[in-house]
């Protein structure tokens, strides 16, 4: 499934730093920054990881605040969304 994904999404061209964009005003353009003073740094993390957790955020029906307002983030990503940010949060140094 997962190499099914990274197969397809290099083929739509899904662009990964386009929807990192939204996510810097939060957690900083090199991914370091905590957002909220919450997040840890996401800078670096493995693609599975990434996208295990955000498939978190988005499929969580009870939140505190903070996970919140990550579910909002991205609840309307795709599959194919979720994959390419976090390929790009992969490559951030
Ligand atoms: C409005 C601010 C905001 C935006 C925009 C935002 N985030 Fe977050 N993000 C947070 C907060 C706050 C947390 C901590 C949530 C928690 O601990 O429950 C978080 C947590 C995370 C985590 C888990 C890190 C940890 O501390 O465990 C990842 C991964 C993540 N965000 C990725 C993203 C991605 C990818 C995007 C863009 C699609 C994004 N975020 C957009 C505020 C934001």
């Amino acid at each position: 499934m997962l190499l099914f994904l990274v197969l397809t999404s290099s083929l739509l061209a899904v662009d990964g730093a386009a929807i990192y964009s939204k996510c810097a005003k939060c957690h900083g353009e090199n991914g370091k920054h905590a957002a909220f003073g919450k997040s840890v740094r996401i800078a670096g993390w493995k693609v599975k990881q990434t996208v295990a957790v955000l498939n978190i955020f988005k499929n969580m029906s009870k939140y505190d605040k903070f996970a919140r307002v990550m579910n909002r983030q991205v609840s309307k990503l795709s599959d194919e969304e979720i994959l390419a940010v976090a390929q790009y949060i992969s490559k951030l140094k």
